[in-house]
């Protein structure tokens, strides 16, 4: 039997307070439904259904890069009309599978179980506090006999622990069938999913229970406290899979991850580091609090200190940065480059074991090996309409507050007076520098204050 999935993003999510459809809000950086959205695809063979509603076709724009059928419902009619939106797009064949685009956290070995079960299956858990959910009822002899929503619930049905995480499956044939005899006769008038299981007992078909692993994969989100604490799960969750592939993390609750981390063994994460998009760490690297790194390759043995903003770029081994070093994107870092602090880096080639220290911009640059640039040196890349490039030669010496006006050369071992302005290029092996002529003049007084009158 091939899979439909069918995914229920339609509601508006009104106690997130907030003009974006609920599922666009976004955990670890990523909207809840691409969450959903990707778990289900890691169901084999699977056909992904969504449907959308509140926020008109702001859900499916945003998120078009999906792989993904949309189905709009425009009227929120309940869970039951929603599911019967998408059924056009199943094939009568199929099984189906109903999951909530705002149920961000569920995984794919639990719905595998659910997907193992003959008939109806529905994905239920035991809550301390069941308050608004759908309570589980079941006869003498354990079976399920039907879900009752909340707000229908009598004082005794709603001392049930088990609710409904509104996670199902069975076959397309039966939720049909079941579908086209559903009315919305409850207290919300609404077309209820939950209503099919009464009518597949009535019909003899066995409903079965699968529990869900953890709490937390089947916790829905309705307002950003949920929203907050379901983050916080996610990022323990992620910096568990790091300690245990060898990363020491200084504090798990104080480092997100917004992406995809591979890591080398002995990497030492301090606080409050932030690691977004595709970031990949070699070995032994050591991460300074307070440093966010975004798509980057670091290699091994890099030491990044304190308050380092890293984009977009490559970074070779041995490495050193900051503290407060802004690397850039396309910057190329080789082998055992130091940058220290406040030096920014932008689309620049920093060759093997050439220091940047202190207070300096490098951009649209190509930077030897060995070469080392004093403090406060400047690439004048820009001017004004155009970027230029600034080129240096191996084991060239920059001396300290240089402005080197590109398009401009310096040559290989070439050293440059400090506070020179280069305009154009230099020799190798010379020194060249700008400066005006330093000058004293004998007999000059520092003015000096009147003595004050009534002292
Ligand atoms: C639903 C279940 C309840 C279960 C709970 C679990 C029903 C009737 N109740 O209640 O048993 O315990 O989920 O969280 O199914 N949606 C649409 N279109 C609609 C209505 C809802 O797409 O017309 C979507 C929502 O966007 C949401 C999901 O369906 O993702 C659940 O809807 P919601 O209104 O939150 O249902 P609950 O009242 O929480
Ligand atoms: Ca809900």
């Amino acid at each position: 039997m091939a899979l439909s999935i069918i995914i229920l993003a339609a509601g508006q999510g009104t106690r997130m307070c907030s003009a974006l459809p609920k599922v666009l809000h976004e955990i670890a950086g990523k909207p809840l439904l691409e969450h959903v959205v990707e778990t289900a695809a890691h169901l084999p063979g699977a056909q992904i259904n969504v449907v959308y509603g509140h926020g008109g076709k702001l859900v499916p724009e945003r998120l078009a890069h999906l792989a993904v059928n949309w189905v709009e419902q425009a009227d929120q009619l309940g869970t039951g009309h929603a599911v019967m939106q998408a059924m056009p797009a199943v094939a009568s064949a199929d099984k189906v599978l109903v999951l909530y685009g705002d149920v961000p956290l569920i995984r794919a070995e639990t719905l595998d179980r659910l997907l193992k079960v003959d008939g109806v299956a529905l994905l239920t858990v035991s809550l301390e506090d069941a308050t608004g959910y759908g309570r589980i009822e079941r006869d003498q002899q354990g079976h399920i006999c039907r879900i009752i929503e909340h707000k229908d619930a009598s004082e005794q049905q709603k001392q049930i622990q088990e609710i409904n995480t509104g996670i199902m499956a069975c076959s397309a044939q039966q939720m049909s069938m079941w579908l086209e005899r559903l009315d919305n006769n409850n207290s919300q008038g609404e077309y209820y999913l939950t209503d099919l299981i009464e009518m597949a007992v009535a019909d003899g078909v066995e409903v079965i229970s699968v529990a869900a692993q953890s709490e937390a994969e089947v916790l829905g989100i309705n307002d950003r406290v949920q929203l907050a604490a379901l983050e916080r799960v996610y990022q323990q969750e992620q910096a568990q899979a790091l300690m245990r592939a060898g990363v020491t993390v200084m504090d798990p609750s104080r480092l997100d991850i917004r992406g995809v981390v591979t890591t080398g063994q002995d990497v030492v994460l301090d606080i409050n580091v932030i690691l977004e998009g595709k970031v990949v760490l070699g070995e032994g690297i050591q991460v300074g609090a307070n440093t966010s790194i975004r798509n980057c390759k670091i290699g091994d043995g890099v030491i990044i200190k304190q308050h380092c903003v890293l984009e977009d770029a490559e970074i070779g081994n041995d490495a050193t940065i900051g503290p407060f070093a802004r690397i850039r994107p396309e910057a190329r870092l080789s082998e055992g480059v130091h940058i220290g602090n406040f030096v920014e880096i932008k689309k620049s080639i920093v060759g093997k074991g050439s220091k940047i220290n202190h207070l300096s911009y490098i951009g649209d640059s190509e930077i030897g090996c060995d070469v080392n640039i004093g403090a406060g040196t400047i690439t004048c890349n820009y001017d004004g309409a155009y970027k230029h490039k600034t080129i240096i030669g191996d084991n060239a010496f920059i001396g300290s507050d240089t402005q080197l006006v590109a398009p401009v050369t310096v040559g290989k071992g070439a050293t440059i007076g400090a506070g020179s302005t280069i305009t154009s290029d230099t020799p190798d092996n010379e020194l060249s520098l700008s400066r005006s002529k330093q000058i004293s003049l004998k007999g000059w007084r520092r003015p000096v204050k009147k003595p004050t009158e009534n002292k």
